[in-house]
């Protein structure tokens, strides 16, 4: 096991197309959870959170026809998909913008903020959750979905035990940030402390059905593999070939016939208003 950043590099850019091809296809339970809580209040101004290649933008453009979306993630390559998936004629209803909240400039104001699978990636969610409360009024919304817990997103959990039971120096799935909100509790807490109001949170049941190549394309594709250490690791065609062998071991447990695994992929959505 080596760490490299061209590795970390080659990962990123091809990290846009893997997503919109291998996630998306299991959030479509998180987006349907989070526009039924937007509900028929119609907004002017909303903030895509964690934006990614824009699911949630074209969603929110479609269902809405006169707003404005700004679209904000830190990834260059997530941003420059969601810009060339983007149809010409809503182009002047989106600002992209790359960064986190902390380049959310003075006069942002949203009434509708949306953040989908997204804030297990924030090192301190109160911080962005207050800085959030900023940039509102009194009564807009903010709806989030977040992946639940280690025995929620079994896919995952699968792919980084086997990791680390061929060799100590991956990371485990404890030391992946994707599993925070086993327990939403804290996140609730949080979002009361910065400043949210009447929270509602609501288990959101998804799943991935796939075959067992589409199974390892997609987790080993996912994310560059990690060190304990937390760097990228670049793992060697024969620990590859054998990680691919112990996955689908493991996930025989997930099997639903010949060639195809039902891998649960739950979590939460949760609302509250400002
Ligand atoms: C799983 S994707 C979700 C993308 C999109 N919201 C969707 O539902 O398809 C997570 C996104 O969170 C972004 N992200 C990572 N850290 C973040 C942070 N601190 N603030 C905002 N977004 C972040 C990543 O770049 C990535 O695009």
């Amino acid at each position: 096991v080596v760490t490299t950043a061209r590795g970390e590099r080659a990962a990123a850019s091809g990290g846009a197309d893997h997503y919109d091809r291998y996630v998306v296809p299991f959030t479509t339970a998180y987006t349907q959870a989070l526009l039924d809580a937007v509900g028929d209040r119609v907004p002017v101004r909303v903030l895509d959170h964690g934006a990614g290649t824009g699911t949630i933008t074209r969603r929110i453009l479609d269902r809405f026809a006169d707003i404005h979306v700004t679209a904000l993630d830190p990834s260059q390559a997530m941003l420059q998909r969601l810009a060339d998936q983007l149809e010409p004629s809503l182009r002047d209803r989106v600002e992209i913008r790359r960064g986190t909240v902390a380049d959310l400039r003075d006069p942002d104001r949203f009434d509708l903020i949306v953040s989908q699978l997204a804030f297990m990636f924030v090192p301190d969610p109160e911080a962005d959750l207050r800085a959030m409360r900023a940039h509102v009024e009194t009564g807009a919304r903010l709806i989030i979905g977040v992946l639940g817990g280690r025995s929620d997103v079994t896919a995952f959990d699968l792919y980084w035990s086997a990791a680390a039971r061929l060799d100590a120096r991956l990371a485990a799935p404890g030391d992946y940030p994707h599993f925070r909100f086993a327990d939403p509790t804290n996140l609730i807490a949080a979002l009361g402390r910065a400043g949210w109001t009447d929270v509602e949170c609501r288990r959101v049941n998804a799943h991935r059905e796939v075959t067992s190549d589409d199974l390892w394309r997609w987790l080993s594709g996912a994310l560059p593999l990690r060190l304990r250490t937390g760097e990228p690791a670049v793992v060697a065609a024969d620990t590859q070939r054998r990680l691919r062998v112990d996955l689908l071991a493991a996930a025989d447990a997930y099997s639903i016939g010949p060639d195809r695994f039902r891998l649960p992929m739950d979590g939460w959505c949760l609302c509250a208003t400002a």
